[in-house]
């Protein structure tokens, strides 16, 4: 199993971070067995797990028993944990304590942050307390109230500069990796450039150390509408409705279950049966 010190080590050497979101047993297991280098085990799950409209509604108890089925389906891969809205930031014992249930209890390797300011202390107090943090910059969905949507981030010069100094500071504070959703390649490309530790991009460009996904997206499992930087790496929605539908009709019209698929009797045990 990779950690946080082979991350560092991929950035120096220059091989790329694949990463990927995992909510479950069977996501998870199907993400090891494919040799992802890092689970993420993201609050994006109130979306496309619980099918909230964003992930205000996400809460630890959900962190942790997901983290949980991602833990028994995949023993031997890194696992980071997001941290849900309001969870890191009423006081630095509460976020501590909420922390250290995610890796005591949920069993994650690392819990993820969005944002900078204030956050940047409890990256301290967290790292300082034993427990790896990732960073996450740019477009922070859970600030979605006051971004009003989902917008691509950093665009104008004063905007990039301060992400780079935001980056800076969690690094300086002691994350191990930090994540740049949705900002211009150019400014990816600086950020990383300009840090020690990896980035790991999603709508970042291909500058970044490395990439994150989420499951749901890259499949086209279950949602129809995808973000531009999503690649379309498979087609479950499509082979799931095919299955489905041919499951239906062949029980509509008896052509399930086959012989093969029924289990018998002995004639002469049936002839001692008198219904
Ligand atoms: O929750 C999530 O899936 C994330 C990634 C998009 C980085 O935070
Ligand atoms: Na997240």
């Amino acid at each position: 199993m990779k950690q946080t010190t082979d991350f560092l080590k991929m950035k120096e050497t220059g091989e790329k971070i694949s990463m990927l979101t995992a909510y479950d047993f069977p996501s998870a297991k199907l993400a090891e067995e494919a040799g992802i280098d890092m689970i993420l085990v993201g609050d994006s799950l109130g979306m496309v797990v619980l099918g909230y409209d964003s992930t205000i509604p996400v809460t630890v108890d959900d962190m942790v028993h997901h983290t949980k089925a991602v833990k028994r389906g995949a023993k031997n891969t890194f696992v980071v944990t997001d941290m849900p809205f309001m969870s890191y930031h009423l006081s630095r014992e509460d976020t501590l304590r909420t922390a250290a249930r995610i890796i005591q209890e949920g069993g994650a390797h690392a819990v993820k942050v969005e944002g900078s300011g204030e956050v940047i202390s409890m990256i301290r107090s967290l790292t300082n307390s034993g427990i790896p943090v990732m960073a996450h910059l740019g477009l922070t969905p859970q600030m979605v109230g006051i971004f009003g949507g989902y917008k691509v981030q950093g665009k104008t010069a004063e905007a990039a500069n301060q992400l780079i100094l935001d980056a800076k500071m969690c690094e300086e504070a002691g994350a191990f990796a930090v994540v740049l959703e949705c900002v211009p390649k150019q400014i990816a490309e600086q950020v990383t450039a300009q840090l020690n530790i990896p980035t790991i991009g999603i709508g970042a460009g291909v500058s970044t150390d490395g990439q994150v996904l989420v499951f749901h997206d890259l499949l086209s499992y279950g949602i129809n509408r995808v973000p531009k930087f999503v690649k379309k790496y498979g087609d479950v929605n499509s082979v799931a409705l095919e299955s489905i539908g041919q499951y239906i009709l062949d029980v509509k019209n008896g052509s399930f279950p086959e012989e093969s698929h029924s289990y018998s009797m002995k004639n002469e045990e049936l002839i001692h049966i008198y219904g």
